[in-house]
């Protein structure tokens, strides 16, 4: 059967991550979690003290980073640095890393790899618009702020991590205007994507919603 790649992009804490996994689950197909690679050269370049503004330490932090997954494990340099980055302190770094045009340069890289041999999931932000710009089917989710601030807390307290709801919600609004407005690929929507607002589905109704647009692309193919 056909296989291809569905490109998933929008907002943090749209539930991009979770949908993903369970969309590749459904179709048998790998999941990719760009955002994840993202997080774990922000992790290295905090435990490295990387100066961002200097490009030779930049550059040079990253000849020294290998990220691969195992599962649902994101492993970075051969340690399981899964926990680590799902932390505030990332959360508060990352869309300043991620804005580096040659962190940009090698993450993009190493998913077009990735995405060679088809059959995958990716979430992310420029995932249909600079990543996979061919992607068969490219959706782009969106939500209200407050659910998503909701959602974002119960993430973590699933994890032991009891944040405020306000500090969340500025932390995602403040995402979202540095990764929209960034010079190197910003966020945004690709003109042939299908936006989905998840504000008022359940998990499973936009799960289902995309594997049955996947599988309309795939069986017409
Ligand atoms: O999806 P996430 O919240 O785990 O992503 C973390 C950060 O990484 C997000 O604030 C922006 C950045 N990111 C990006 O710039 N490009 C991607 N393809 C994925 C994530």
């Amino acid at each position: 059967m056909r296989k291809i790649v569905i490109a998933l992009d929008g907002y943090s804490g749209t539930g991009k991550s979770s949908t993903a996994k369970e969309v590749a689950k459904a179709l048998g197909y790998i999941y990719i979690d760009s955002g994840a690679m993202y997080r774990a050269t922000t992790y290295y370049f905090l435990e490295n003290q990387v100066d961002l503004a200097d490009a030779k330490s930049v550059e040079n932090a990253l000849s020294n980073i290998s990220i691969s997954f195992s599962g649902n494990q994101v492993i970075l340099n051969g340690d399981d640095i899964s926990n680590d980055v799902r932390t505030m302190r990332i959360n508060e770094n990352v869309s300043a890393v991620s804005a580096i045009k040659e962190v940009r340069v090698a993450m993009v890289a190493q998913q077009q790899q990735i995405g060679q041999e088809r059959g995958i999931v990716m979430d992310g932000r420029d995932i249909g618009t600079v990543v996979f710009p061919d992607a068969e089917l490219k959706v782009f989710m969106t939500a209200n702020p407050d659910v998503r601030a909701e959602r974002r807390q119960k993430e973590l307290a699933e994890k032991g991590i009891h944040e405020e709801l306000n500090t969340i919600k500025v932390n995602l609004l403040d995402r979202d205007k540095i990764d929209s407005s960034r010079a190197e690929s910003p966020l945004k929507k690709a003109e042939d994507a299908v936006e989905v607002d998840t504000s008022y589905l359940t998990f499973n109704e936009q799960v289902d919603k995309i594997v049955e647009l996947a599988k309309g692309i795939i069986h017409a193919g």
